[in-house]
């Protein structure tokens, strides 16, 4: 399971692929990078050249692969899907660079964990499109230029700040995806609900984007299960969801008023309870909570971030008060406040 789909299964991918928005008219807020993105697109379009290279980065589930899609299905263009760690190898790459057609647009997911040779064979691809393909090893190896197909990089990245500057550089459109407001959330749903045919009250959607952690897959996978709890309960198939069985069903799932799940309630009461609020590592707060440090860094502090709830410091992650507060505890003692061993 790679990090940027956490909790996913064989049939959530499925569901999610049917609630795809197909294109920029279905794909839902993002205001300024849609619009942004469609300038982008019209202008190649009007030169009758392909566009620039796109990089797309935001936290999981805001939408990067359906832009990537979209982008394709607006050229009317074949897309070609590979990730990062696919491609350890330069030839791994090389390869897939040669089998493109003109006009194509190639998606590299997660191209933060590109390996070095393959990424170096990118920059060249990007600038030129040629790649050098070095044949044989050692003083006898010659490098032979092979000219690829026009093509358009769409790159999506949870990590924009490890991109190298080289790499970064060569994209011609930086994307940046931020968490949805509740209200384009509950549009996400109601779209969601219509094809998935639920009759979903104006109150339940308004409930369940609100703790949807202001991410639309979040939002879809909250309405699935809400759906499930709402005909159970109900033992009718045509169940409506509202604010009351929403709300009912979102405890039973460990889903609190502000969105967060266990793992994030994890990571902020081993903050408070373990480590005094901190501030402490990225991996030894990872550590206390039995995850990898990549997944609370990419999936949980976006979100904490957003909220006010943690705050990335150089000395390490704190806790702010709002986090406290949220976790029902008392804040750490001010300095001087509590006299301790040593006070009168
Ligand atoms: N702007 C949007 N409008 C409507 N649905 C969206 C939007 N962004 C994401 N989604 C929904 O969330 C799901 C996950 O989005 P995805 O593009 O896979 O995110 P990412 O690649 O950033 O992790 C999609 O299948 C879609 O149902
Ligand atoms: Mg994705």
């Amino acid at each position: 399971m790679s990090v940027s789909d956490p909790g996913l299964t064989a049939t959530d991918t499925d569901i999610e692929a049917s609630l795809r928005p197909k294109d920029l008219t279905e794909f839902v807020g993002q205001q300024r990078v849609r619009q942004q993105l469609e300038l982008v697109l019209a202008g190649a379009k009007l030169r009758g050249t392909v566009p620039d290279h796109v990089l797309l980065s935001g936290p999981p589930g805001l939408g990067k692969t359906s832009l990537a899609m979209i982008i394709a299905a607006e050229l009317g263009s074949t897309l070609r899907v590979t990730s990062g760690p696919a491609l350890e190898r330069a030839g791994d790459l090389a390869a897939m660079l040669s089998n493109l057609s003109d006009g194509d647009v190639l998606f590299i997911d997660e191209i933060h964990r590109i390996a070095r040779p393959a990424e170096e064979l990118l920059y060249l691809a990007m600038e030129d499109f040629r790649v050098d393909v070095v044949v044989g090893k050692g003083p006898g190896a010659t490098s032979i230029p092979l000219e690829l197909a026009p093509f358009t990089l769409v790159g999506a990245t949870t990590r924009a700040g490890q991109l190298t500057s080289p790499l970064r550089d060569r994209f011609g459109f930086t994307g940046h995806l931020e968490f949805y407001a509740p209200d384009e959330l509950a549009t996400v749903l109601r779209r969601a609900a219509g094809i998935l045919n639920v009759e979903l009250r104006a109150d339940g959607a308004a409930e369940i984007a609100g703790r949807s952690r202001g991410t639309p897959r979040i939002a879809n996978r909250l309405l699935r299960r809400v759906r499930d709890f709402a005909q159970v309960q109900a033992g009718d198939a045509a169940a409506a969801v509202d604010r009351a069985v929403a709300r009912q069903a979102l405890t039973v799932y460990d889903v609190d008023e502000l969105g967060l799940d266990r793992l994030d309630r994890a990571v902020l009461t081993a903050l408070c309870r373990s480590f005094g609020g901190g501030p402490v590592g990225l991996k030894t707060l990872a550590v206390a909570v039995g995850e990898e440090p990549a997944t609370v860094e990419e999936v949980c502090e976006p979100y904490l971030v957003r909220i006010g709830m943690l705050a990335r410091t150089a000395s390490g992650r704190v806790a702010t008060p709002a986090a406290w507060q949220h976790l029902g505890l008392a804040g750490p003692a001010a300095p001087g406040a509590d006299p301790g061993l040593f006070g009168d």
